[in-house]
């Protein structure tokens, strides 16, 4: 396979072409395991691949695919199967972030496949936590040591009833639980949840800091609902260098149809450019690593 392996220019991407006209089935996994461990981000491209491929492929890798049970976005089910997602509930921006870590449980590997793609604009966009760390200043880096984010947010029933796919309040309670969130039920049964992260992780090999966490997206999108633990609110100057970074270090994957992309969550943060037309069709399943990681 090395001979079909290159770097997307100046890019964290490793992306592996079809040159020698192969089954993306037929690959080395191990090769690909190894790549994967050593990058946290591989594109497969120019693979005839349709979407019963993609799960095939998938499968092989993975394991633990999670439906999307307390996720922040409406993603429309694919063939009528739980763990395969469309990702496009609306066309703006979403800024650079770790997948559902506004909980505990987060998927722990994720993958993305093109349908299709726009017409224009549309890119995924991805980075390095290990580099976003990197470009911290040093005096943001020990506010987030000493303080970390709370996701504190309200929920009506209709809408709690729909995210979290009960309307069982003992099994929301114990997804709850499970997640590590604090959850109050009012008396319309409106619900508060409350759930604090930290911003900065060690890897899972224990050697790099990652900067990966949901900050950037929920302050572009819902701001009333994120802040440090203590309630103190995150600096204006602190969100706008973060932004600044995520701008610098942002490599931009302008999607071909039956693109793959596998992307370690515990160190690549993704999210997307503004689009504009409807043809946009990307899928995504959420997982665990099928190999030692
Ligand atoms: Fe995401």
């Amino acid at each position: 396979m090395n001979n079909q392996i290159h770097s997307m220019s100046d890019s964290i991407v490793q992306e592996i072409n079809n040159l020698d006209n192969v089954s993306i089935l037929k690959l080395d996994k191990e090769e690909i395991i190894n790549l994967f461990k050593a990058n946290g981000i591989l594109l497969f491209r120019g693979f005839d691949v349709d979407v019963d491929i993609f799960k095939e492929f998938t499968n092989l890798l993975s394991i633990d695919f999670i439906n999307y049970a307390g996720g922040a976005f409406s993603r429309r089910v694919i063939n009528g199967d739980e763990t395969l997602l469309s990702v496009n509930d609306f066309k703006s921006e979403i800024k650079l972030h770790g997948e559902m870590y506004y909980q505990q449980n987060i998927p722990l590997m994720l993958w993305f496949f093109c349908a299709n793609p726009p017409l224009e604009d549309g890119e995924t966009t991805v980075c390095d936590g290990r580099q976003f760390f990197n470009e911290i200043s040093s005096s943001t880096k020990e506010l987030f040591s000493k303080k970390k984010l709370k996701f504190n947010v309200r929920i009506s029933q209709e809408d709690w009833q729909k995210k979290y796919q009960t309307d069982d309040l003992n099994q929301l309670e114990e997804m709850c639980r499970k997640n590590n969130t604090h959850l109050t039920v009012n008396e319309d049964q409106s619900i508060l949840l409350e759930y604090i992260s930290p911003a900065i992780i060690p890897s899972r090999c224990g050697k790099y800091q990652v900067f990966i966490n949901s900050l950037l997206p929920t302050k572009q999108l819902n701001p009333k609902i994120i802040n440090f633990e203590d309630d103190s609110e995150i600096p204006e100057e602190v969100v706008s260098e973060l932004n600044e970074i995520a701008e610098k270090i942002t490599t931009e994957i302008s999607w071909q149809k039956g693109d793959i992309l596998m992307i370690d969550n515990t160190r690549i943060l993704h999210g997307r450019r503004s689009f504009a037309d409807d043809q946009r069709d990307i899928y995504i399943r959420l997982c665990s690593p099928a190999f030692s990681f």
